[in-house]
């Protein structure tokens, strides 16, 4: 191989650790508007970009060993876009969850989604509920993609009360049952264990409704790059930084 071709190789110590990587890694992928408007293009070429960088990453998360990867797709505020823009979006959504879905039990991953799918274009929410289905099918899938589509923390946790509401009305629950617990399965997350680690690249500081109870202890990893641009060098860097950090969890 000629000398330019070759990969820079990281010096020993210089990549994260195999045997510390987090159990899950919440990214909220933004940043593809301003990729594509500094290059003269339409915001739908960033997100067509976007979507390519979303299955790098996901199949390096696999590659790491890394469980659970959540992914923020599309919030409950962001219809608030052009309707081409949305349209745009949801057409990426089709074409990848497809791919997806043929992909799923060669390479060993299952997908479920958080947020409400309910007010989704019927096709796409036909689509996820498939893509869910088949990806249950997996046997022995040691790795989960849950992709945010149309979802909110707010509208999760509010969803949440309400199922919980109900299952009190008809007597499944009672009061003194309530814990943080009992109340966790009722979000979308389920029983997943809580992301150790949140990554929102673009240079924006904010959560903007993604994961609120669940990132109650979650260390969080900020880039100036935009989504676009994130690659596995970027996720090295952002799990190398969060394993020097000193998690307490409130204690000593
Ligand atoms: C994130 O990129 C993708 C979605 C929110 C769907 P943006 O479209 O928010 O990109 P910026 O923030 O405008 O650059
Ligand atoms: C958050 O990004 C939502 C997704 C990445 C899907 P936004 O671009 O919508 O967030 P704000 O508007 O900058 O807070
Ligand atoms: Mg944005």
């Amino acid at each position: 191989m000629a000398f330019w071709n070759k990969k820079k190789q990281p010096e020993a110590g210089e990549g994260p650790d195999p045997s510390r990587l987090p159990r899950h890694i919440g990214i909220i992928m933004d940043g593809n508007g301003r990729w594509a408007k500094k290059r003269g293009l339409p915001r739908t070429a960033g997100h067509a970009a976007g979507a390519e960088t979303f299955r790098t990453i996901a199949y390096r998360c696999r590659d790491l060993g890394i469980p659970y990867l959540t992914v923020y797709a599309f919030s409950t505020e962001n219809w608030k876009r052009p309707a081409e823009e949305v349209s745009a979006i949801m057409d990426l959504l089709r074409k990848y969850l497809l791919e997806a879905l043929e992909k799923m039990e060669k390479d060993g991953f299952r997908i479920r989604f958080f947020g409400d799918i309910e007010p989704l274009p019927p096709e796409l929410r036909q689509l996820c509920l498939e893509t869910v289905e088949t990806g249950s099918h997996v046997a022995g899938a040691k790795y989960q993609i849950n992709v945010c589509l149309n979802y909110g923390g707010r509208d999760e946790i509010l969803r949440a009360a309400r199922a919980w509401g109900r299952d009190l009305l008809s007597g499944r629950q009672q009061v003194e049952d309530l814990t943080e617990e009992t109340f966790a399965r009722y979000l979308d997350s389920q029983t997943i264990p809580d992301p150790d680690l949140i990554i929102r690249p673009s240079g924006e500081l904010r959560l903007s409704n993604f994961l609120p109870w669940q990132s109650a202890y979650a260390e969080f990893y900020f880039t100036d790059v935009l989504w676009p641009d994130f690659s596995p060098a970027v996720l090295d860097e952002a799990l190398v930084d969060f394993q020097r950090r000193q998690r307490r969890f409130g204690g000593v």
